[in-house]
């Protein structure tokens, strides 16, 4: 139903998305983007591009009055950094970082200068991503339908987390610069993103995504691409750097008995319940009601101080990389990264779902709907 693209490179003059597929009718403002843009460039561990850039979004077409048209909606954020860059004379890039896009895109492409992989393959792209899952997140909103996230892991540092309602996990997220709702863990994780900048080494780590108000019906059983789980592993997996994900704890599910694992249900005052949500909030890659829950787990930065052996292919010689301006760690980035994606394929499950061409539509739809469901 819905559809984007992004364009642009990380150092080239802009990131452009194009939306496709939009009801008319939501109501939206640059700022409901750019509050989430602020969101994602911040975070401990970051590189000093994180203070270079401001980002803004300008949205060019799809929009009249506030309010969307029904049309392709534009999308264009600059790169303050393409100024300090167009006037350089780059020398070209000929050892692969062991971990990043160089080796693998420049043999598929037939480059000799790997730049011309990074400045696609550089999680920059994802402010473009982040733009598009905010216009994807404010029409869940018109649902009551809400996406966050919060910092689990940080090279090996877990956090204990809280036994909160999810919307307090969130505000105590947000107000962390690693984004883990336990001070305490915080604190942790800090000090290891600082030993790891001191060490002149990088760190990965795990992030949560939630999504609160999902109503029971997304998805579908019946065909191996409409299992919205699928879906979604599919999205959050495309996110640089992400190499593993998880519906509910679904690799500690793997360690149990069936009787310890699957959500029992109950009828309470005429309303079928669960006591516990072990699923992630799907059944048959349908949703089930309960908070969608998953669990994403990213890889060390692989730009690091410290140089990691490789090969010049100009001479076919042995290297050593050299350090590009880097993050240390970008795990609290990552996770809202990770809470665009889930709000994208949530938003289009539900226009799926409900079908309709104006968000009025929609809602007629979702309110019949929602009688029974
Ligand atoms: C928010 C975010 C920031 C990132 N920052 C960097 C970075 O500063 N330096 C780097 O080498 N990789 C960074 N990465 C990871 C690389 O973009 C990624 O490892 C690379 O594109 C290769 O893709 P792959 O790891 O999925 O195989 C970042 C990833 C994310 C999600």
């Amino acid at each position: 139903m819905l559809r984007f693209l992004t364009a642009g490179e990380s150092h080239g003059p802009a990131l452009t998305a194009v939306i496709e597929g939009l009801p008319a009718g939501l109501p939206l403002t640059e700022e409901d983007i750019n509050l989430q843009l602020r969101r994602r460039q911040m975070g401990y561990g970051r590189s000093g591009r994180q203070k270079i850039e401001r980002d803004k979004v300008a949205v060019s077409s799809g929009l009249a009055h506030g309010l969307t048209t029904g049309g392709p909606l534009a999308l264009r954020i600059e790169n303050r950094d393409w100024a300090n860059w167009k006037a350089k004379e780059m020398p070209p890039l000929t050892v692969p970082r062991p971990g990043h896009a160089d080796l693998a895109g420049a043999l598929k492409y037939g480059f000799d200068d790997m730049r011309l992989v990074l400045e696609r393959a550089s999680a920059r792209e994802t402010a473009a991503r982040v733009a598009v899952g905010a216009v994807a997140r404010r029409l869940l909103k018109e649902f009551d339908i809400r996406v966050g996230s919060y910092v689990f892991e940080i090279g090996g540092v877990v956090a204990e987390i809280p036994d909160l309602p999810y919307d307090e996990l969130w505000t105590h997220a947000e107000a962390s610069d690693v984004r883990c709702p336990d001070p305490a863990s915080a604190e942790a994780m800090r000090r290891r993103i600082s030993e790891a900048r001191r060490a002149k080494d990088s760190l990965g780590g795990v992030f949560v995504v939630v999504a609160t108000g999902v109503p029971p019906g997304l998805g579908s059983h019946v065909h191996w691409d409409r299992r919205l789980d699928a879906r979604l592993a599919h999205a959050v997996m495309s996110i640089q750097a992400i190499k593993g994900v998880e519906i509910g704890p679904a690799f500690e599910n793997a360690r149990r008995m069936g009787t310890q694992v699957h959500d029992e249900i109950f009828m309470e005052n005429g309303r079928l319940i669960r006591r516990t949500n072990r699923a992630g909030g799907f059944e048959g890659g349908i949703t089930n009601g309960q908070p969608l829950v998953m669990r994403a787990a990213m890889k060390p930065i692989p730009t690091t101080v410290t140089p990691l052996r490789s090969v010049d292919l100009a001479t076919g010689e042995p290297a050593t990389t050299q350090y590009q301006r880097s993050d240390v760690c970008a795990v609290p980035a990552a996770a809202v990264v990770g809470e665009a994606m889930v709000s994208w394929v949530l938003a289009d499950a539900l226009l799926a779902k409900l079908g309709g061409d104006s968000l009025a539509e929609m809602k007629a739809h979702w309110k019949v709907w929602r009688r029974h469901a």
